[in-house]
């Protein structure tokens, strides 16, 4: 397989009306469902809104990012430990997932199945945008999609034809930055200096320094877009919903 098909693709944000037909959809999460998971066990499920009426409830959820409000498919990826254990239940066994190594396993098989999800769609021709939003409202997402106990949604995709044919292939980190041979190797100041300067030096970046009043491109990531406030929040309501903290 040539991987360029992984080095030129985007996420889409802005999606064309065409219809994305019901029998795709499910193709691709059929596929998407061989995905590798723990034991076999298939910890995840997803909940697909296609209805106006659906997606309308659940944009507010993802703070109507405009990935959201113009999906003609919006998925909601779950980690799911409830069927397991109503397995259990079933059939003489006592469920022994119910614990933060369980949800564990199950947000890892959750994640894999998402990706899945959406690298079976981009190569279909669909765009997708990940919503990380679900994260952000899980109480929220819980209550209008009636997740029950045990069951945590992970991630939104955002799912369609995108409106453009052209899309713009985001920077990434050089290879050092990401890959330690043999053992891992602590990054020096001179390191991140390497590591990051591509990626400060992008026009974009600057003017996001200057659009939020900061002096560096990290005060922005930290400070602005995933604070400590905010990611305390994600936790603790994760915590919560996984029965691991009050
Ligand atoms: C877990 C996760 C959550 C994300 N949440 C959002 C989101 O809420 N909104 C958005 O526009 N993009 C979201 N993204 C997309 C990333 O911003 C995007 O993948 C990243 O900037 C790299 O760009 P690329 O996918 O075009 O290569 C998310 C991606 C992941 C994996």
């Amino acid at each position: 397989m040539n991987l360029d098909f992984f080095r030129n693709r985007a996420t889409v944000r802005v999606f064309s009306d065409r219809e994305v037909p019901d029998s795709l959809v499910c193709e691709i999460i059929e596929a998407a469902a061989h995905a590798p998971n723990t034991g076999n066990m298939q910890l995840y499920s997803v909940v697909v809104t296609k209805s106006e009426e659906g997606r309308q409830k659940l944009a507010p959820l993802h703070f109507n990012q405009p990935a959201a409000t113009g999906a003609p498919v919006l998925l909601t990826v779950c980690a799911d430990i409830r069927r397991f254990g109503k397995w259990c239940d079933c059939r003489q066994a006592k469920t022994g997932l119910y614990n933060f190594g369980g949800w564990l396993s199950a947000i890892t098989d959750a994640a894999i199945f998402a990706q899945q999800i959406v690298t079976a769609a981009e190569a279909n021709g669909l765009g997708c945008c990940y919503l990380g939003t679900a994260t952000y409202n899980i109480d929220g997402f819980s209550e209008a999609l009636d997740l029950p106990e045990g069951v945590m949604p992970l991630v939104g995709i955002a799912l369609g034809y995108p409106a453009e044919k052209e899309h713009l292939v985001s920077d990434r980190l050089p290879m050092p930055a990401i890959v330690h041979f043999e053992k891992f190797h602590d990054y020096t100041a001179e390191d991140i200096d390497a590591y990051y300067k591509e990626k400060e030096s992008l026009a974009e970046s600057e003017i996001f320094i200057a659009e939020n009043g900061k002096r560096t491109l990290a005060q922005v990531f930290s400070e602005v877009r995933y604070p400590r406030d905010l990611n305390e929040a994600v936790g603790d309501a994760a915590l919560r919903r996984m029965g691991v903290r009050k």
